[in-house]
């Protein structure tokens, strides 16, 4: 049976999956953590006090007068206060004699193609290039889009937009020409700074082409700045300007002028489930605070002797806060990857962990259960040794990819930190800290110092130890958004209309009986069996907790007896057999693990699963699926051919009861 509170009758969500096994920080990190279990208690005795320690690990030009104006849910952090964000994630750390300390260690994709830019090189670029952009007429306030591939311009860019105070929006090199343009318009950008192209699966891929594209109807556009990396043949027009002709010849010296602490730093578009992308707008001192703070707690950040690398892309927030913003704040030292984990092997990642000795590393769950896919067989060739901690982030991680992380990547030695926030909060809200505490393979555990999260009914009130529903944020925190750009309405009505005075963050959460918390995927992905709200991800983690199963998507699809009846798609991992039974093996699994009510409907073995550019699964495309319609928009897939491979696997969509 499925464990039943009283009062399941009216549960926002059930809580299936049980989970004994924990991790307690290795006694070394333990005893050196940069954060101990007293930050929980300086921030719950006086939470803006704790956020005033972390703002003071900034230089400000000008210390702030108010940490805290909260007309909700309008917010406002440090006011008063100024400061330079480029200065900071760069030019104090080479006034304070580190200038010949490695920033980014950027590894191209084509092998033997890297390039080491210290701390001090970093300010000559960015100086050059804020040079360059002031030359081009980009002044404090205006808009910069940023569409580029993972080189070290793009970083430098961003910076220079920061200390210039001109507000950057970077859009994914994946995009399409539409998605760039209606990107641009909203938010009025005048200059676009992109590349030729980018090395993508062992071969040159354009931008350039998209961009010209896209600007042919932005009259607003008055330059293109294009920086030359595949040396591809490329159309030119007027507007264009090549870096290499307008940045190199710059002064390197710039003086950065101190911003006010609530001025833009960024826009980023997130498109959310439906309708027109959203941008998200953040601004710069409380962002800068919480990016470097949670880096420095959660990673336990040692400039001086850790190589740090998060496998992201820049182009998503997760590059902005764990990339470029937080770890440069904090003097890191980081790799930058500029391609495809399989290219040229699909040992790549372990080769580049090798290579420089990374002693933490940042992925995502759809990297791990791809790597669980390709085989053990492949980072065990690799020296991994340096490694102490890991981290994911991007979508819940099932307790068994946890597992396998921690053991095939981390030898078993290295903490797991399991990191939620979204694009929206602007950095990390739910966390372990590694030296701190005993983490729970596929929890995200307990809310960061300062930061106020619940899980909560359909009313809006906490729920009990062991209940299920929705993730809320009951406090102001300094990295969250400050509103939609443009659109003070939709922030309103999307965010803060769900419940009163309260954060909606959109994600389904339970809180276990410790009390810990579990992220359980989006709130529009609930499936509603025979009337109780079942989470996409404890039957997904079900099923990957099968020895044979690297990756599983499930859906609800519409079911004459029970409302809706779990459909799940499975990929196997490399080793295993699709053997005539495995749908009866893996629906029995399931149903032992998670109770009777969770057993799948279908099992349906694919070779591949529908994802997002930034690897999330699209469960709207299998929903269609499952249901036996015509599949729906497509086009924010990052591989438009999958949902073809997986038609083809479509015995019908009978029940196999
Ligand atoms: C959504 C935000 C945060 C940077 C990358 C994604 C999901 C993110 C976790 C996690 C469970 C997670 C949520 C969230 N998510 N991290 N550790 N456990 N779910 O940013 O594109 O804005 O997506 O990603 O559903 O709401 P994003």
């Amino acid at each position: 049976m499925a464990p039943e509170t009283p009062g399941t009758e009216t549960q926002a969500l059930s809580n299936l999956l049980q989970e004994s096994r924990r991790f307690a920080p290795p006694a070394d990190l333990a005893s050196s953590a940069n954060v101990t279990s007293a930050a929980y208690d300086e921030a719950a005795a006086d939470r803006l006090g704790f956020w005033e320690r972390a703002a003071d690990r900034l230089t400000w030009a000008k210390r702030w007068d108010t940490t805290l104006e909260w007309n909700p849910p309008f917010a406002k952090w440090f006011t008063g206060g100024q400061l330079n964000i480029a200065y900071n994630c760069v030019d104090r750390h080479v006034e304070a004699g580190r200038g010949d300390k490695v920033a980014y260690h950027w590894e191209g994709e084509p092998e033997g193609d890297s390039r080491t830019l210290t701390y001090a090189d970093l300010q000559r670029e960015v100086n050059k290039t804020a040079n360059a952009l002031t030359e081009l007429g980009v002044g404090k306030g205006d808009r910069v889009a940023i569409y580029m591939p993972m080189i070290p311009e793009l970083p430098i860019a961003m910076l220079a937009c920061a200390r210039i105070g001109a507000v950057h929006s970077v859009v994914f090199g994946g995009f399409s020409a539409t998605a760039l343009k209606s990107r641009i318009d909203d938010a009025d950008a005048k200059l676009v700074i992109t590349a030729d192209g980018g090395y993508r699966r062992g071969a040159p891929s354009a931008l350039k082409p998209t961009v010209d594209e896209a600007v042919a109807e932005c009259p607003q556009i008055e330059h293109v700045l294009v920086v030359r990396r595949t040396n591809q043949e490329i159309s030119t027009y007027d507007r264009d300007v090549f870096w290499a002709d307008i940045v190199e010849r710059q002064s390197d010296q710039h003086t950065a002028e101190p911003h006010e602490a609530e001025d833009p730093l960024f826009i980023l578009y997130t498109s959310g489930t439906t309708g027109k992308p959203k941008g998200i707008l953040h601004t710069s001192g409380g962002y800068l605070t919480q990016t470097s703070w949670t880096h420095h707690a959660v990673f336990d950040l040692k400039p001086e002797t850790d190589i740090y690398w998060c496998t992201a892309d820049i182009g998503w927030v997760t590059g902005h806060s764990y990339i470029v913003y937080g770890p440069l704040a904090n003097g890191a030292t980081s790799v930058i990857y500029e391609g495809t984990p399989d290219t040229p092997h699909r040992g790549r990642f372990w080769e580049i962990v090798q290579k420089y000795k990374v002693t933490i590393l940042y992925t995502a769950p759809t990297a791990i259960r791809t790597f669980m896919k390709w085989g053990d067989d492949i980072p065990a060739k690799f020296d991994m040794s340096s490694l102490r901690i890991l981290g994911s982030v991007g979508e819940p991680i099932n307790p068994e990819a946890y597992v396998w992380y921690r053991e095939h990547i981390g030898a078993s030695r290295t903490p797991v930190v399991d990191t939620w926030w979204q694009t929206e909060t602007g950095a990390i809200m739910i966390s372990p800290l590694p030296g701190v505490t005993s983490a729970k393979p596929g929890a995200a555990m307990t809310p960061l110092p300062g930061i106020v999260a619940d899980v909560v009914d359909d009313q809006g009130h906490s729920v009990p130890n062991g209940g299920g529903g929705y993730l809320a944020i009951r406090e102001p925190w300094p990295s969250m958004l400050r509103t939609i750009w443009g659109d003070d309405q939709r922030y309103i009505d999307t965010y803060w209309s769900r419940f009163e005075g309260m954060y909606f963050a959109g994600d389904g959460a339970k809180r276990d009986e410790d009390g810990d918390i579990w992220l359980l995927g989006r709130v529009d992905d609930v499936m509603l069996v025979s009337g109780h709200n079942i989470s996409t991800t404890e039957v997904e983690s079900a099923l990957v907790s099968h020895p044979k199963v690297a990756e599983a998507a499930v859906v609800g699809a519409t079911d004459p007896v029970t409302g809706q009846a779990i459909v799940s798609f499975v990929i196997l991992r490399g080793t295993a057999e699709e053997g005539a039974d495995i749908a009866t093996e893996l629906r029995n699994h399931v149903a032992k693990t998670l109770g009777p009510i969770a057993k799948p409907r279908q099992i349906l073995v694919v070779p591949e699963l529908p994802k997002t550019r930034s690897g999330k699964i699209m469960r709207r495309l299998l929903r269609d699926v499952a249901e036996n319609r015509s599949v729906g928009d497509v086009t924010t897939l990052a591989d438009s051919t999958v949902m073809n491979l997986i038609a083809e696997k479509l015995p019908s969509a009978k029940s196999e009861d």
